[in-house]
């Protein structure tokens, strides 16, 4: 009896295995990209996606792991990481990003996204995470 049960163990056995390393990998890959953004700006990224929740910007963006962040009114910030440029004017660094996130009226006093009063720390959390957005 217990031999019928045997292949079908054997296939699930190497299903999870398969998932497992799956998984894994992809674990890994996250966990490089974290450690990349991380570098790059001096922000965490996991802090970064909190203020962005708690921030006004998903009235505007849309932006990708922000829940009710569906908006129009700006550009969307998915695959930020990849954009050439920081609304059009600056060349997208982690420095300007930062600079942009603080103040984006002394970049251009006419854009539409208004100054949050948002500090160095906090623009560099939310860069971190806009930057593993790829
Ligand atoms: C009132 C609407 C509004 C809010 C709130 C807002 N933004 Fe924006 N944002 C805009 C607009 C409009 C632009 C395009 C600016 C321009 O081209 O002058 C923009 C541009 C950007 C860009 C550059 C995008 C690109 O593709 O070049 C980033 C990054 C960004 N916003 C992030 C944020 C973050 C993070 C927040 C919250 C802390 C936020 N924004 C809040 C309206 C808003």
């Amino acid at each position: 009896m217990a031999r019928r049960f045997l292949p079908v163990l054997v296939a699930m056995a190497l299903i999870a295995v398969g998932v497992g390393l799956l998984l894994g990998e992809q674990h890994e890959r996250r966990s490089r990209l974290e450690d990349r953004v991380v570098a790059m700006t001096g922000g965490d990224p996991q802090a970064g996606r909190a203020a962005i929740q708690k921030r006004p910007c998903g009235s505007c963006h849309t932006i990708p792991g922000i829940s009710g962040a569906k908006a129009s009114v700006g550009p969307p910030l998915t695959q930020f990481g990849g954009r050439g440029y920081i609304a059009g004017r600056l060349e997208n660094t982690p420095d300007n990003l930062v600079r942009w996130l603080k103040d984006p009226h002394q970049v251009d006093p006419q854009s539409a996204m208004p100054r949050m009063g948002i500090g160095e720390k906090e623009a560099r959390d939310m860069a971190a995470y806009l930057y593993t957005l790829t």
